[in-house]
């Protein structure tokens, strides 16, 4: 698997988090790099810990942009969002419990995954919106 990496068409045309989607890029860089670390728990642990912070305040982000403006598809967003913590919480009790084997190689192949997905797809649909409302 190649370096994940955000590219030119996962913008969503609005600066803040445009941003914020290659900063979780970084993370995820990060982690694709470390990726011999794997009985390393207190780097896993680290790492997990900063995923779950970014993802929680760039949610945050858009599901407040997206409810002040009333956007259609919120519930929908947010639920996925919902979703993504649950498995980032699930990767927590994996490490809690040392089974670590596979769980850096799991973490980068659902992150890849789930980002190219919801920034795709999902986060894709609030940007002619936002734009709408004057936001880039
Ligand atoms: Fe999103
Ligand atoms: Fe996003």
């Amino acid at each position: 698997m190649p370096r994940p990496a955000w590219q030119e068409n996962f913008s969503v045309n609005v600066r803040v988090l445009d941003e914020q989607h290659k900063r979780f890029f970084e993370i995820l860089g990060n982690l694709y790099d470390s990726k011999g670390r794997i009985n390393d728990t207190l780097f896993l642990g680290d790492r997990v810990w900063e995923l779950s912070m970014y993802a929680g305040a760039h949610f945050d982000t858009e599901e407040l942009m997206l409810s002040e403006y009333s956007f259609s598809g919120y519930e929908e967003h947010k639920k996925e969002h919902e979703l993504f913590k649950e498995k980032i919480a699930g990767f927590r009790s994996d490490l809690e419990m040392g089974q670590t084997t596979s769980l850096t190689l799991d973490m980068i192949d659902f992150l890849t995954g789930w980002l190219e997905h919801h920034i795709l797809n999902v986060d894709q649909q609030y940007s002619l919106f936002l734009n709408g409302k004057g936001i880039r």
